[in-house]
């Protein structure tokens, strides 16, 4: 490579990836098939529009790509051409969320989301992203005893508020959620029902975590997270006479974005052939079996995880509450010494600020990529614990 100054960072990061224990709930390590699509030809293409109907000449494999990844979207989650339309142009989550909104809810009108500090995400309504600015965020929260959703507490204030559309999904919440209970409430007050399963996808996909399908109106995925894909993100609606697919693609092309990213869209084609694969079938199983031995050891060594434990990829530890007095900006500082990359989490009801919470969020689909099982998340257990105690003794010495 001419570029010597990117070749060298290239090289760092290359060294830095392979050296660490990842642990980042959100990350993922994608095959080389999917490295070598994104830097493939279709780079160089433009093709504003959608198949068959595109603003630039030279389209015919576009279309029959896009086409591809549409059809591959719809077979990993055994979804019909006729009931599901998928948009696989949105660029990444926050940008395909915001196309959701911008498709289906009126301007200022009131989104319904779980709370940053219990989980949910910015674009779930949060005052600091656009989507708690050009909607009204009606936050809904878990239940601080339980650490867990509190359906009828949702109902309570899904009833009273009346939101336009009802989000549910998480960046920190490892329980499985009752996807009825969310439709009937949603039926109830008459909101769109919109599931965020950007975390959830490759477990969905592999079958070990239940599917929204059969509940949603819509449903948005990134495909970088356990579904292993390049960063970007899928957009699925139910094809009825509310016409919401076709409302959402106006959204993204030509509302918020212009050409789309035909090499990424080429490479999420391939991590979806990926995920029909039989083999993720057994990498799905395994990451739920990681994250729970790696749970359930870190609370056998006196470590409080929130809501007792997992169901998913991922859980939060709370390294500041019952005499630990570590913050989360701490606890990740000293694991990424000890060479474990996590990130610091808020935890429910947490009472110090988000840029030093009360704890850190830990995820095992990066790992169990790299082939990790059991008896490697028995020792990653003992590193974290050795470094946390480590800094408990010297913060009481
Ligand atoms: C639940 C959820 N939604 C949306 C997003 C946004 O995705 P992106 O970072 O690709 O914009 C994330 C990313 O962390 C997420 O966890």
């Amino acid at each position: 490579m001419k570029d010597k100054e990117i070749s060298r960072l290239l090289g760092l990061e290359k060294a830095r990836q392979k050296k660490v224990i990842n642990l980042i709930a959100s990350e993922n390590y994608v095959s080389s098939d999917v490295r070598f699509t994104l830097a493939s030809e279709f780079v160089n293409k433009y093709a504003e529009g959608y198949p068959g109907k595109r603003y630039y000449g030279g389209n015919e494999y576009v279309d029959e790509l896009e086409t591809l990844c549409m059809n591959r979207a719809r077979s990993v989650f055994g979804l019909s051409e006729s009931e599901w339309g998928v948009n696989v142009q949105a660029l990444s989550g926050s940008p395909a969320n915001v196309a959701v909104y911008t498709a289906l809810v009126p301007y200022r009108e009131k989104i319904m989301g779980l709370s940053l500090d219990h989980g949910g995400h910015l674009t779930h309504g949060h005052a600091v992203s656009v989507t708690g600015k050009w909607w009204k965020q009606i936050p809904f929260f878990v239940d601080l005893v339980t650490e867990r959703l509190h359906y009828e507490a949702i109902r309570q204030i899904a009833l009273k508020e009346k939101p336009a559309l009802i989000v549910v999904g998480f960046t920190a919440y490892s329980r499985v959620v009752d996807w009825k209970k969310i439709r009937e409430i949603a039926t109830e007050v008459g909101a769109l029902m919109h599931v965020d399963m950007s975390h959830l996808a490759g477990l969905v996909a592999g079958g070990v975590y239940p599917s929204p399908f059969a509940y949603a109106d819509t449903v948005m995925t990134t495909t970088h997270k356990t579904l292993r894909g390049p960063r970007s993100a899928l957009i699925f609606s139910r094809k009825d006479e509310r016409k919401l697919n076709e409302k959402i693609d106006k959204a993204v092309f030509p509302g918020l974005q212009g050409g789309p990213h035909i090499n990424q869209i080429a490479a999420v084609a391939v991590a979806l052939q990926e995920a029909l694969e039989p083999f993720f079938k057994s990498y799905a199983k395994q990451v739920i079996r990681n994250a729970e031995i790696l749970a359930k050891e870190l609370s056998s060594l006196g470590w409080r995880i929130v809501s007792g434990g997992t169901d998913s990829h991922l859980f939060l530890l709370d390294t500041w509450r019952e005499g630990k007095g570590i913050s989360g900006g701490e606890a990740s500082d000293v694991l990424e010494k000890a060479g474990i990359i996590v990130n610091k989490n808020t935890i429910p009801g947490d009472t110090r600020s988000p840029k030093d919470p009360s704890g850190i969020r830990i995820g095992a689909a990066a790992e169990t990529t790299r082939g990790k099982k059991e008896k490697d998340m028995k020792i990653i257990a003992r590193k974290i614990d050795e470094a946390l105690k480590k800094a408990m003794a010297s913060k009481n010495a």
